[in-house]
């Protein structure tokens, strides 16, 4: 079920844009995730001196999803001001994928509003998961 129209779904997750915290990279990036029941949760990048304490956007958001008790998310919208979509990073697709599954549907965007949408699966097509533990 897709309760919100794409457009909506990206304007979204460009106003949690706005409260990127970048001052290193100055690369701002917004998501809004979706569930099945319509909720959204929103996530931007929140950079460290420490670089490796970095957070993703897309991390961000699932961690407020899944920390207030979400579930069964179908979507998630990522937008920076790039020439093209943002793909979300390597270690994104591990979480996207873990927590959401190979049938997630990732909304890449660019500012301007123009999107390409990928399966959680298309992105990570050999995914480490549980069934190897
Ligand atoms: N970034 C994200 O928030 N999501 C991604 O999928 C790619 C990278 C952020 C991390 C860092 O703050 C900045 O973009 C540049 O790498």
């Amino acid at each position: 079920m897709r309760a919100i129209p794409t457009n909506e779904l990206i304007d979204i997750a460009r106003e949690a844009r706005e409260y990127a915290r970048a001052p290193y990279s100055n690369f701002k990036v917004g998501a809004a995730v979706e569930c099945a029941n319509g909720r959204t949760f929103t996530g931007c990048n929140i950079e460290n001196s420490s670089y490796g304490s970095t957070l993703c956007a897309e991390q961000v958001a699932l961690a407020k999803a899944v920390s207030e008790g979400a579930r069964g998310f179908v979507r998630i919208a990522v937008i920076a001001d790039a020439d093209r979509p943002i793909p979300p990073c390597g270690a994104c697709r591990q979480v996207i994928f873990e927590l959401c599954g190979r049938e997630m549907e990732v909304v890449m965007a660019k500012l301007d509003g123009q999107f390409e949408i990928r399966k959680a699966s298309e992105l990570l097509p050999a995914p480490f998961d549980q069934t190897f533990l």
